[in-house]
């Protein structure tokens, strides 16, 4: 069957009550909430698992002999299991429990450490989140790499005649999103991943953005590592994944040292853990793992054919909508991408808007997004971004528009 055919309307009345923190009222109005990009809302089987996780089998994992040690360790191992399969990674082993993106870019900026030299070159892109700049920045620091950046367009997409100038046989590493948090544009990541192989280059996707949206699905894409984030979808905040394949994460060092990480220690000598315990030292966040794991059971639940068909229908409607507003500005306005639409009204500052709009009970987020270079790309302070979910409805973003509206009437 194909993903056509097996497409079916999501049922948003019953999504939504699922979802207990849809039901508040922020400021005597419903709450829309418009910040998903920022983090996703819960739905109740993955604040069950929370809560079943602390009421039944709390205990430290790996290391007891007792039943709930042995209870956690296999709730845990069997979500790093869910997540394998979820990415499509070849091997369990491939999956490293991270605190989140933040985390697993690090880990693998510091192992590079040593796999560089003086002149050896790093390429990421215009559209990257501070996460995606600044560890890599802090890499050429420590090993007189260079950091070469792909230039965006006008429209927001990549400039990938100029990402086929800076690859040389000099880079070697390329690290790029899969999906802009600051616009939603979705970058053409395939084409990326297999250009930077040509010239022997390691690739790292941040999916931090793109995970809630799209399916990944790492072997087909070819991606040395990617990243991602259980909050961004449906899962608990501090916990995340970076998947490497086997070969690379065989090739770097452990990035902290602590419990959990060894084979044996001595003063004279230590040993590191095999994969994937070599990178996980000291207690993981357990709880947060084995919700990690429901969350993405509950989303390939809904299947990631009928959110993604759902969140393009809310994409145009919003779009067109706010298109009829004059003085209206949409940035990364493309048709590569998902429901984030980033604007701003002419002659008023973000924040302000925002803040109206919090008044009627409308939360988006304002300002930067932690993505300074696109702002000083565009020459603005920041943007308002409404970032949507497969639990929005139409209705919100006519709720959205009005209030938008109504801002405009008042500080222009
Ligand atoms: N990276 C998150 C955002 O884009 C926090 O809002």
């Amino acid at each position: 069957m194909s993903a056509i055919e097996k497409r079916q309307n999501l049922d948003i009345t019953t999504i939504r009550k699922q979802f207990p923190i849809l039901n508040r009222k922020v400021n005597g109005y419903p709450l829309v909430y418009l910040d998903n990009a920022a983090t996703s809302q819960k739905p109740q089987m993955v604040i069950d698992a929370i809560v079943d996780y602390y009421t039944n089998y709390n205990a430290n994992i790996h290391r007891g002999v007792h039943s709930l040690s042995q209870e956690a360790t296999d709730a845990y191992e069997q979500a790093r299991k869910k997540l394998q399969q979820h990415f499509n990674a070849a091997k369990t082993h491939e999956i490293i429990f991270t605190s989140g993106t933040t985390h697993g870019i690090n880990l693998v900026a510091n192992g590079f450490t040593t796999l560089l030299k003086a002149g050896d070159e790093i390429i990421v892109s215009a559209l990257e989140h501070h996460s995606n700049i600044v560890p890599w920045q802090m890499l050429c620091e420590r090993t007189n790499a260079r950091l070469l950046v792909i230039p965006m367009l006008p429209d927001g997409t990549l400039d990938i005649d100029a990402y086929d100038k800076l690859l040389s046989p000099k880079t070697k590493l390329v690290f790029v999103n899969h999906i802009s948090n600051a616009l939603g544009v979705i970058n053409p990541i395939q084409s990326i991943i297999q250009k930077a192989h040509e010239f022997g280059a390691a690739v790292l996707i941040d999916g931090a953005q793109s995970c809630a949206h799209i399916k990944p699905d790492v072997q087909a894409i070819d991606a040395d590592f990617y990243v991602a984030s259980a909050h961004k979808m449906c899962g608990p905040t501090g916990v995340g994944i970076l998947y490497g394949k086997e070969a690379w994460l065989r090739k770097l060092p452990p990035y902290q040292g602590g419990g959990e990480m060894i084979a044996e220690v001595t003063f004279e000598k230590t040993t590191y853990a095999d994969l994937p315990h070599k990178f996980e030292a000291g207690t993981p966040n357990i709880c947060g793992g084995i919700a990690f794991g429901v969350a993405v059971d509950y989303l390939n639940s809904l299947g990631f054919e009928n959110i993604e068909a759902y969140e393009t229908k809310l994409l145009h409607y919003v779009t067109d909508k706010l298109k009829s507003i004059s003085g209206l500005k949409i940035y990364g306005d493309i048709a590569e991408k998902t429901a984030v639409i980033s604007f701003n009204l002419e002659g008023i500052h973000p924040y302000d808007v925002g803040s109206i709009l919090d008044k009627l009970g409308i939360a988006v987020r304002t300002g930067h997004h932690c993505a300074q270079p696109i702002m000083d790309y565009f020459k603005i302070p920041g943007t308002v971004r409404a970032s949507f979910s497969f639990y929005n409805t139409m209705e919100e973003v006519d709720s959205l528009v009005s209030a938008v509206i109504k801002a405009k009437q008042m500080l222009a």
